[in-house]
């Protein structure tokens, strides 16, 4: 046999083999999506939440208020991402770096891209809100005589960066007061307004909550990223950790140029998976953090953002069912089980005597993560017990604020408000 023939047949028998090791490679995926399109078939069509709490796993005896920390996976993605993460291990080389799964991710970029308003190659799949904001402080061509502003309702993990590399670059970041305490009665144009006379010249970064994660106020972000613009303002981010998942977000209609989120909370995704869209326009101005070999391919996409080498590829793939099983749900049927959710827990503290409601007094001006005041007790020997003794999870906040953060999602019902409240009343208050 000559050389070329070797050559040639070698070739051959590498085709044939990748042909085969891709098809024995998405024979199980499509097993394993199979499973899962089957255990989401059958879901009732029309859910009642009152049973919701059967398809998560929550321990017993918890009693889950604290989905705006972090959220918890429906049984059917834990099942898809254990399916995933095995197959994973019965060939590595090939599911982390074969063509197959490869494309797999592009499909799950594509069908979550399309849930939140955005794009494919508008959409980086990154850790979380924080690294978002990081690639952004890191990237953004920002310099001496720019500022960068935010007000006292921005998370930290949409903060601490700017600090971080402003002394460096040179650019300035101003954090204004934004009263919290009006928190409960606060209309968007009273919000755009606070937002607005703090604008200077200068001012050409701003970053906004779309929920902020201490009240549950709702920016109204179009409205407030329009009127910015007129002012000069270059740059908007969005910290959408609070939102995605919980209210629906379509976020070009926002007209804002970079949106984060944490997919770990209310998506309910593996931990560690987040969002960062980056508008198509603007990503020549955006240099990337992450920096490794190869990246040139991604260009003209915000994949760039996100390549920072090998990754777990297997949890990625269950974005894509975070994002079906909420659709199987129900968007309207989540939303209304939110409202009626927020509805009773605002009766009940409003007829409390000792209990104070700190948030909007609508879902629609608030959310689904309210504050709550137990009036002459602090909020973290109120957890304690309840967390202690009854096993209740929410996140108490100290400090002026003094308030139980108690956030709902869909299998939370209004039997657990009702204790909730009666074991305060019984136990705190009395
Ligand atoms: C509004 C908001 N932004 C950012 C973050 C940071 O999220 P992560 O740690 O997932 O980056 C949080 C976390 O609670 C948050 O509530």
């Amino acid at each position: 046999m000559t050389l070329a023939m070797k050559k040639n047949n070698r070739r051959a028998f590498l085709g044939t083999m990748t042909a085969g090791v891709a098809a024995s490679c998405l024979g199980p995926l499509r097993d394993a999506q199979g499973a899962f399109h089957e255990a989401l078939d059958a879901l009732p069509t029309d859910m009642d939440f009152a049973d919701a709490s059967e398809l998560y796993s929550l321990g017993e005896g918890v009693t889950y208020f604290n989905h705006a920390s972090i959220g918890t996976m429906p049984r059917v993605v834990q099942a898809a991402r254990r399916t995933y993460l095995d197959l994973c291990e019965t060939n590595p080389w090939l599911y982390m770096w074969g063509p197959a799964w490869g494309e797999k991710v592009e499909e799950t970029r594509r069908v979550v891209a399309e849930f939140i308003g955005s794009t494919p190659q508008e959409l980086a799949i990154v850790h979380n809100t924080t690294e978002a904001f990081n690639t952004l402080a890191s990237g953004l061509p920002l310099g001496p005589g720019d500022e960068v502003l935010f007000s006292s309702m921005n998370h930290a993990g949409a903060s601490v960066c700017w600090n971080h590399h402003a002394p460096q670059r040179g650019f300035t970041v101003r954090r204004f007061e934004f009263p919290i305490e009006r928190a409960d009665r606060m209309t968007a144009d009273e919000i755009v307004a606070r937002y607005l006379e703090q604008i200077k010249p200068e001012t050409r970064m701003l970053v906004i909550p779309h929920i902020d994660n201490m009240v549950g106020l709702r920016y109204p972000v179009k409205q407030l990223a329009a009127a910015a613009r007129r002012l000069g303002v270059q740059y908007i981010a969005v910290d959408g950790a609070q939102s995605i998942g919980m209210i629906p977000v379509d976020v070009n209609d926002l007209g804002v140029d970079f949106y984060a989120t944490s997919a770990h909370k209310w998506l309910q995704s593996p931990k560690g998976l987040g969002l960062l869209h980056v508008k198509k326009e603007i990503q020549d101005e955006v240099r990337a953090m992450w920096v490794t070999w190869g990246q040139g391919r991604w260009g003209g996409t915000a994949r760039v953002y996100e390549d920072y080498g090998t990754r777990n590829r297997a949890e990625l793939l269950t974005l894509e069912d975070c994002v079906r099983f909420q659709m199987k749900l129900g968007l309207e049927a989540r939303q209304s089980h939110f409202k009626a959710l927020h509805r009773h827990l605002h009766q009940r503290v409003e007829e409390t005597k000792g209990l104070a409601w700190r948030s909007p007094q609508t879902w629609e001006d608030g959310c689904s993560l309210v504050a709550i005041e137990v009036e002459g007790h602090a909020s973290g020997d109120v957890f304690d017990h309840l967390y202690e003794q009854h096993g209740f999870v929410f996140r108490a906040f100290g400090g002026d604020l003094n308030t139980m953060r108690i956030s709902l999602n869909v299998m939370n019902t209004t039997d657990e408000i009702d204790r909730f409240v009666q074991l305060i009343k019984d136990e705190i208050l009395a």
